[in-house]
Parts: C-alpha cells; structure tokens; sequence
C-alpha cells in the first residue's frame, strides 16, 4: 500500500502566534543563561543573586518557552482539524525515507539532548546552590540576616546551615525543600513573621544532626570555665567567677552517670509538657530511669489541671533543649559589652560607660542606621554634659567606644526582624533567661516529695569569685555564691532573670 501524497503540503503547525512567543521566551532566557553560567562557573567570587537567577529562574523560564511552543502546536493542529477544508491525520505523518523527515528527526533528537545536558547542569548546580550557606544566609537576606550574622561569629562558622537543618538522608531533604518552596514564596511577598518564631518545629531530632559530629557518650568529668564581668559603676569594675562546669556523662560504661549531660537520653529518659509555644514554661516533666521507673513532677507554682495534660504534645528533650543557641546566639546588651571590656577594645577609664552603653544599646531603635546615629549622638552628649574636661582628653577613646557600641548593636539586635535576645533566649545557663530554671526552680515536685534540684552545686562549683586581683591569687576552693553586690536580701530565692533581663545596671 502507498500512502497518497498530500495535496498541498500544509504549513508548519509551528507557525501560530502562541509558538512564536514560547520561541522567542526560551531562545532568549537561554542567549541570555548560557554565558552567564560560564561566567559563573570560572569565576571566584560567589553570586548569591546571579545564580538563582541561572540556575532557578532562567531554566524555569525556558523551559517555560518550551512549554509554550508545544501548547501552541496543538493549539494549532486543534484549530485546523475544525475546519472541513484541511484534512489533518490525528498524528503527525513522518517518513525517514524522506531526507526532509529525516533532518527533521535528527534535529529534533540532537536538540532534546542539548536541553537534557544543560537542564541537568543547571539541576545539579541549582542542588548544591540551595544546599549553600550562601543560599540560606544571602538570598533571604533580609529576614535571615540576624541568623546568618550570629552564625558567621559562632563556633559553628564552618558548619553548614544544612548540616543542622536538614542533615542526611532523602527523606529530610525532600521535606526540607517542600518547606523551603514555601518559604521562598514567603519571602518574595513578604509573608513571613517577625522575628522567625523558636522553637523551629520541625526541626530534625539531635541524633541525626549534632550527633553527627559530637559524640553524646564522650561528655565526662568537669570544666572549669571563668565567667568576666563588669558591673555598671563608675568604675566598670571588674569582678570575675571561676567555676567547675559539672558537664558529666550519660554513658555509665565511661564514667558515673551523673552531672549536666546525664540528661542526654543515653540511658535515661526525660520529657515534658511545655505551656507555651517558645517552651519557656514547663509545668510537667517525666523522667523514665534505666531500670524503668518513671517519675513526674509537676510544678507547684503553675501546675497543669489532669484535663491539660491529657491534651498537650510530650516532647522528649535532646540536645536543642538546652544548646537551643548553638550557632544563632544573640548576646543581650550587658553580656555583649563586657565581652568587649575583656578584649580590651572599650576604656574602661571613661566613667559609667557600661551603663551608658546599656542605655544606648537597649533603647528602642526604628532601624540600624537610627540606632548607629542614637549611639554617636547619645555617647558624646553624655560625657560632655557629665564630663566635659574628660570628654576633650579621650576624645579618641570615645570615638572607638562608639564604634565598638555600633558594633556590638549590629551583631546582636536586628530592628528588621525584630531578632534579638529577648525574642531569642539562650536556654544554657540560667543568669539572662530561665534557661536551665524552667525546670530547675526548685518548684516541681513529685507525688512522692522529690524536687528536681535547684541546689546551687548540682550543675557547678564555684571556685573563686571577686575582682579579678583577689581571685587570681586566691586559693581555687568550693564556696557559696556571693552576689557582687550587696542588695540586702538572698538574691538566691528568686530567679537570677527576674532581675538579670538583659540590662542589669539600668
Ligand atoms: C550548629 C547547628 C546550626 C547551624 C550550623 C545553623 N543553625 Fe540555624 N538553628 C539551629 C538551632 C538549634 C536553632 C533553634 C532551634 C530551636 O530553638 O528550636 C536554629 C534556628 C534557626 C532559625 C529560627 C530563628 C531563630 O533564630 O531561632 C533560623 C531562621 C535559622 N536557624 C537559620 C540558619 C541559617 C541561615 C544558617 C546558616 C547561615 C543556620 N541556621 C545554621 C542550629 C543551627
Ligand atoms: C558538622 C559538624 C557539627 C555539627 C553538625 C554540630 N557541631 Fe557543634 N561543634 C562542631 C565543632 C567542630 C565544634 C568546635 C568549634 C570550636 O571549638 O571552634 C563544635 C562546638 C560545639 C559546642 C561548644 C561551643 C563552644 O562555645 O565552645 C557546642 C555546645 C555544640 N557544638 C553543640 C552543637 C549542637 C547542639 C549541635 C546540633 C544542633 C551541633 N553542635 C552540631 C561541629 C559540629
Ligand atoms: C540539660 C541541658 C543539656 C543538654 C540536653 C545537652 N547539653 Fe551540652 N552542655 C550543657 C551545658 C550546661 C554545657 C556547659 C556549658 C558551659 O560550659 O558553659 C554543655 C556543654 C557542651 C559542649 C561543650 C563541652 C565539651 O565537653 O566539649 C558540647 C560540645 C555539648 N554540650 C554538646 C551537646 C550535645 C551534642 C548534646 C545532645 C546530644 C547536648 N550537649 C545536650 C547542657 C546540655
Ligand atoms: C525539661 C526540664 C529540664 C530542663 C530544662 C533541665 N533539666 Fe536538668 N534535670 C531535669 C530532671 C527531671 C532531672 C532529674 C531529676 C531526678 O533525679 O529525678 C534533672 C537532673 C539534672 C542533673 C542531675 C542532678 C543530680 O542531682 O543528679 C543535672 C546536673 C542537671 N539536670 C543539669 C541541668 C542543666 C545544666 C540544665 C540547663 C542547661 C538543665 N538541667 C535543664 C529536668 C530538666
Ligand atoms: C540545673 C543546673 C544549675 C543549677 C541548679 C544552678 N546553676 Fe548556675 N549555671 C548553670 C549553668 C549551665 C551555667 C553556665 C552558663 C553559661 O555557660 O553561660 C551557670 C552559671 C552560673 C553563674 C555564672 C553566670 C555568669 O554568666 O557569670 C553563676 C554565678 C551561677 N550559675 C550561680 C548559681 C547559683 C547561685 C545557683 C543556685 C541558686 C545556681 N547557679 C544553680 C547551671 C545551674
Ligand atoms: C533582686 C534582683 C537581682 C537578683 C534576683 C539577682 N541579681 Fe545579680 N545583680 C543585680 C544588680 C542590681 C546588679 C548590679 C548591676 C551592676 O552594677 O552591674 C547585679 C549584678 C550581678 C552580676 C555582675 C554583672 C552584671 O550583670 O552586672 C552578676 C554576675 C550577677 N548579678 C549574678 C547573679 C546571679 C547568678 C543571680 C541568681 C542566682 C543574680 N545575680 C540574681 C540584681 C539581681
């Protein structure tokens, strides 16, 4: 049988308008992605911008083009199969003993395997781009910035973001990029919340992210820790707690299973009932001992009703309960100045600065920049009214202290997003937030009678307190705490941040 030759050989069913468009789309997303994907490629210097830009948008938009190039073919083949004059055969007709058929063929062949190549260049570029640091830290720079910039100061600078947020494993990094699909669109229409709430609630667990690289069943013995301070008098005086940090184990084969890691979960099991959202308020913790035996305690003083409990998510504790700061801290305004007193960048011979510094620090601030201004104009104005003969002496020291004061606002409190220490507690510790006190306030109780302790030497030994002259030469010996400044009462019975908010000396 011979097929009949058509009658007129019909135009191409590419010649309609919507084809033409997809045409000119994708020829011209790829003129424009091809050179800027070498450039890319050989050069140094990372373009957080430029390569979302060739590895995001611009394949999207070709392949996009290419989309419409085949709507408008069937579009096309559509539209003359409606009219009785043309006779068009449901499928193409193709004949490779006809040398036009054949280039045809050979050429349709040659360009699908020219887009797979570069969509899979582009593809595996556009993996490893969102798996960046840069990605995560520079693209979303605005609402990530606070976290990016605490991070490039913390001692998990090298670590990146993915290593704790998404870890191994396909099952977390599908997740992680349907989330993160979302988040983009949040980004781009501004949608997200300010500051990004903590807890992260789909963080992945501990095990599969910090245990990675630390070792849970390592942590034993102690750590001695020296803590600097300086208080908010005229003299910045300097007063110094050398402590024994009880970091123990959880891993009975390495050592007794006891001090702050015993938490870890090794053989021990603890989990709680948080109040609210940030979980800064635990009434009920449950503890399952190696042997068993489970003990709850509630609090005595914002107990949850049988009916509350009953409702509410048990989270198990890990790691991230307490080290919920491990690459994101944002230091308060009295911690961050005596950080910079110990590296001796401030003088401490200009009066009340540390006091000053606090005020200037914690005052509201609409943006950055105001906040830059408030601290030029707010330093100067102090110690010229105050000090005025000083004020022309130390012009210089001033000068630095301000900077420093910018500095210090920079890192740490971030207008934007509305990010800083009091959005952002640290849980390590209990002298600026709860912390370790959520639990440890002495207030949860036991049927039985147990207390989970908030015994001053359960965490911690002190070994040396007072300005660093007397406990540089004094014995390292365990002795009581000794507040630093006489307030005539037992600060020990309340809670070190009822008073310690962040701004201590105000
Ligand atoms: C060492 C592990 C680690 C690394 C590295 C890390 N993060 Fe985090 N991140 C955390 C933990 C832990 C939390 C808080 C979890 C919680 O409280 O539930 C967090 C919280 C956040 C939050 C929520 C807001 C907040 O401040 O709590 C954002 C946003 C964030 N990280 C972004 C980043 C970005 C961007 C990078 C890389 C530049 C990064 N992280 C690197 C561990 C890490
Ligand atoms: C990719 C490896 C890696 C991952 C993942 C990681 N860390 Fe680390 N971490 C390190 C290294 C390396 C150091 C030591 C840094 C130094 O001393 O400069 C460190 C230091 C620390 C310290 C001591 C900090 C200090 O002030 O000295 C703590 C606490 C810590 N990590 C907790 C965590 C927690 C919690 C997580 C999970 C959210 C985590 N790490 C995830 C590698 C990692
Ligand atoms: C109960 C709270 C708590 C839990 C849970 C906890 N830590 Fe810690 N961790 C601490 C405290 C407190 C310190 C001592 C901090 C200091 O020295 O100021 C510490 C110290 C560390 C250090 C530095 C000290 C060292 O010995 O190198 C690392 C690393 C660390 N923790 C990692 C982890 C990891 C990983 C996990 C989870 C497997 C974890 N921690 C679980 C409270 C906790
Ligand atoms: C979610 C509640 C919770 C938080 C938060 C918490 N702990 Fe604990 N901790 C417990 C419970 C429960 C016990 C065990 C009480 C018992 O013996 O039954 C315990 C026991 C301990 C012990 C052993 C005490 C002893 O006498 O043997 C140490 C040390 C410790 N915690 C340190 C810390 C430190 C340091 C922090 C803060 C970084 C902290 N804990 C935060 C619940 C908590
Ligand atoms: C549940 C454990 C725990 C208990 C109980 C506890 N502490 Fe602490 N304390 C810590 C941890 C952890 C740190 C270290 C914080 C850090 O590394 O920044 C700390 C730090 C301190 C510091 C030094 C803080 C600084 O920045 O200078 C003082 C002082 C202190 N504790 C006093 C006390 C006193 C007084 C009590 C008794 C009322 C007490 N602690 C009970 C866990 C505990
Ligand atoms: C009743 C309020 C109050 C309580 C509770 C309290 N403090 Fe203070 N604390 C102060 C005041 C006021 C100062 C003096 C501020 C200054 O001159 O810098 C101070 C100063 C300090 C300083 C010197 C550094 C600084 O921030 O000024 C340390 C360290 C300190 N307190 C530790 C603690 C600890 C640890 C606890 C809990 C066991 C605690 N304080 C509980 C009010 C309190």
């Amino acid at each position: 049988m011979t097929i009949p030759p058509p009658a007129a050989k019909p135009p191409s069913l590419l010649r309609n308008p919507l084809s033409f468009l997809g045409m000119a789309v994708a020829s011209v997303s790829t003129a424009f992605g091809l050179p800027m994907m070498f450039i890319d490629m050989f050069s140094r210097r990372a373009h957080p911008y430029l390569a979302v830009l060739i590895y995001l948008v611009l394949p999207f938009v070709a392949a996009g083009g290419v989309g419409l190039i085949i709507l408008g073919v069937v579009w096309e083949r559509h539209r003359r199969r409606r009219r009785p004059d043309q006779i068009v055969p449901p499928l193409p007709r193709l004949d490779l003993n006809q040398p036009a058929h054949q280039v045809a063929v050979v050429g349709a062949l040659a360009a699908s395997m020219i887009v797979v190549v570069l969509l899979s260049v582009t593809g595996y570029q556009a993996y490893h781009f969102t798996e960046s640091v840069k990605f995560c830290g520079l693209v979303c720079h605005q609402v990530m910035k606070p976290e990016y910039t605490a991070y490039q100061h913390s001692p998990h600078a090298r670590v990146a973001c993915t290593q704790c947020h998404v870890g191994p494993g396909a099952s977390w990094f599908v997740r992680s990029k349907i989330t993160g699909a979302y988040q983009v669109y949040a980004v781009a229409f501004r949608k997200y919340p300010q500051p990004i709430p903590t807890p992260v609630k789909n963080l992945r667990p501990a095990q599969e992210t910090c245990e990675q690289c630390h070792w849970p069943a390592k942590f034993f013995g102690a750590q001695q820790k020296t803590f600097s301070h300086y208080l908010a008098d005229e003299h910045n005086s300097p007063w110094q707690i050398q402590m024994l940090m009880k970091v123990g184990g959880g891993d009975p084969k390495l050592g007794a299973p006891a001090g702050i890691h015993w938490h870890m979960n090794i053989k021990n099991e603890i989990s709680y009932v948080a109040a609210d959202e940030s979980r800064e308020i635990i009434p009920w913790v449950r503890v399952v001992d190696p042997e068993g035996r489970v003990t709850d305690y509630m609090s005595t003083e914002q107990p949850l009703t049988p009916e509350q409990l009953t409702g509410a998510p048990v989270r198990r504790m890990d790691c991230v309960d307490c080290h919920n700061r491990p690459s994101h801290v944002f230091f308060p305004p009295d911690r961050a100045v005596e950080q910079v007193f110990d590296t001796g960048r401030l003088d401490r011979g200009l009066p009340y600065l540390k006091r000053e510094a606090i005020r200037l620090l914690a005052q509201e601030h609409a943006s950055e920049e105001e906040a830059h201004a408030a601290i030029l104009a707010g330093l100067s104005r102090f110690y010229q009214a105050e000090y005025p003969e000083l004020a022309r002496e130390k012009a210089l020291a001033i000068q630095h202290a301000t900077e420093e004061l910018q500095r210090i606002f920079s890192r740490n409190i971030f207008p934007d997003m509305q990010a800083d220490w009091r959005a952002h507690p640290n849980h390590v510790g209990h002298l600026n937030a709860l912390g370790c006190f959520r639990c440890h306030d002495g207030l949860h109780r036991s049927r039985d009678g147990k207390v989970i302790t908030k015994d001053c030497n359960a965490c911690h030994t002190i070994l040396a307190q007072g300005p660093p002259e007397e406990t540089r030469t004094s014995m390292l010996q365990e002795q009581p705490f000794r507040h630093p400044v006489d307030l005539g009462m037992d600060v020990t019975e309340l809670n070190c941040s009822d008073c310690h908010t962040g701004t201590s000396g105000l």
